[in-house]
């Protein structure tokens, strides 16, 4: 791959994994998951499971992207020609596209947020009317309306296929090098306000200290599924990204550094989230994803000064972690196609976007008047959601750490993960043991487990 496609800088490229990593996963399903799963006891856990899980597979990422050096349907084509093993690589280009197709909508609903807040019109409650149900109200229509999320929506696809359409260093690596310092400090400001709040320590207490007695088996599989998911693993987005990576990137450093960052993020949502619920008296209201950010938020922002500059503040950090996640989703299939079917990068950027259109629009719409056709009892949008992330995601991990693990020769790893001789790596007995056992049996157990739980 020709150099001017590299990311430039190693912040750069630190902040556009980041950037993908860090999403929604971190900001709605992350205290939710933590609330249900005993607070802290899930906390230390996740831990865990971020070291013994997530930077193992991430690191095999990382390896099958720069040693095969092109797209992730190619570089299995590349280390093991004639063999069937390009298949994984066409489901790890698949699966982020489906997971677009929704992660799109979602990120409309962000932006309308912003929009919503920016203009006040969120808060005009009409006289008489509860806070509350006004909430649940605007909520409903964000999600159910048809044109207004549509219109979202596409207006999220035109920003990615403007960063997309600047390239790698100009597109990619600058959005991210402006937007995840950005998110970073709105983050910090937060938790500043948060944990400064009257009655905050209850809500520091329920999410720092662990309460052992409520794990369960389902706590582990819960915490499992979710480093999976928040550091964007089990496709070809770290396999898409590390082939942009200089040669001389170390690959440990920058796993655990862009982990780190991922885990810091939930940490600093969860200090947010907590103390502030508790504060407000709302901690019997509903915690999770939609109702969280779209109802309970708004109700705490109402009581404070100032409150659509608040609002606002949230909602573009919101939009701006979902946004720098579907550019890592949509720029495995650009660079497919343009390695594989040799277009032009614009040229690939406009055939992977605009079908997208209509992909789209079908998961907005099955939140509304599509919502009555259903797969196996799921609308298109919750069955996309599920089979990705149970089915689809796990296979195509558990193929990958196989596929490094024990298809190609050990030396892979290593020479990945030490450039080649160029220096020691103290870490790569452990990861190939992390690999080539414990991540393939984990996955394996996540993906069973909804038949035994
Ligand atoms: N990692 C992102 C998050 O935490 C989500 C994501 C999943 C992004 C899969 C890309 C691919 O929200």
């Amino acid at each position: 791959m020709a150099d001017d496609n590299k990311f430039g800088s190693k912040l750069g490229l630190i902040a556009a994994t980041a950037g993908s990593a860090v999403g929604l996963g971190n900001v709605w399903r992350f205290p939710a998951v933590a609330y249900d799963n005993g607070g802290g006891a899930f906390l230390l856990i996740y831990l865990v499971f971020v070291f013994i899980l997530g930077i193992p597979v991430m690191l095999s990422e990382f390896a099958l992207g720069r040693g095969g050096n092109t797209d992730s349907i190619g570089a299995y084509r590349k280390l093991t020609p004639n063999t069937k093993w390009y298949l994984n690589g066409i489901l790890s280009v698949v699966t982020p596209y489906i997971i677009l197709g929704f992660y799109l909508v979602v990120t409309g609903w962000m932006v309308k947020y912003f929009v919503l807040s920016l203009s006040g019109d969120l808060y005009a409650v009409p006289d008489g009317v509860q806070p509350s149900e006004w909430f649940s109200e605007c909520m409903g229509e964000s999600i159910q309306d048809t044109w207004t999320p549509l219109f979202y929506t596409w207006t999220v696809i035109f920003i990615n296929l403007f960063v997309l359409l600047n390239g790698i260093k100009k597109g990619i690596e600058k959005v991210s090098n402006i937007l995840m310092p950005m998110l970073f400090l709105i983050l910090v400001l937060f938790c500043g306000i948060a944990l400064t709040l009257p009655g905050a320590n209850e809500g520091v207490r329920y999410f720092l200290e662990p309460d052992f007695s409520a794990v369960t088996s389902k706590t582990l599989i819960s915490a499992a599924g979710q480093a999976f998911f928040s550091l964007s693993l089990g496709m070809g987005i770290l396999v898409t990204y590390s082939a942009y990576y200089p040669k001389d990137t170390r690959l440990s450093r920058t796993a655990l550094i862009t982990s780190s960052f991922d885990f810091f993020v939930a940490l600093m949502m969860g200090l947010i989230i907590f103390p502030t619920v508790t504060a407000f008296g709302l901690q019997d209201s509903n915690l999770a994803g939609p109702a969280l950010v779209f109802t309970t938020l708004p109700e705490v922002f109402m009581q404070m000064h100032l409150t659509r500059f608040w609002s606002t503040l949230f909602f573009l950090l919101l939009s701006v972690a979902a946004i720098t996640s579907t550019i890592s989703l949509a720029e495995v299939t650009v660079s497919v196609l343009q390695h594989r079917l040799r277009l032009r990068r614009r040229k690939a950027v406009w055939v992977a976007m605009l079908p997208l259109l209509a992909l789209a629009t079908i998961f907005s719409l099955s939140n509304g008047v599509w919502s009555n056709i259903t797969i196996f009892g799921y609308n298109f949008f919750d069955a996309a959601d599920k089979f990705t992330s149970n089915v689809m995601l796990p296979i195509c991990a558990f193929l990958g750490c196989i596929y490094v693990g024990w298809k190609l020769p050990k030396t892979f790893l290593e020479n990945q993960l030490t450039n080649f001789g160029t220096f020691r790596s103290y870490i790569y007995p452990v990861v190939l043991l992390l690999i080539r056992y414990v991540a393939p049996i984990l996955i394996l157990i996540i993906m069973l487990s909804p038949l035994f739980i």
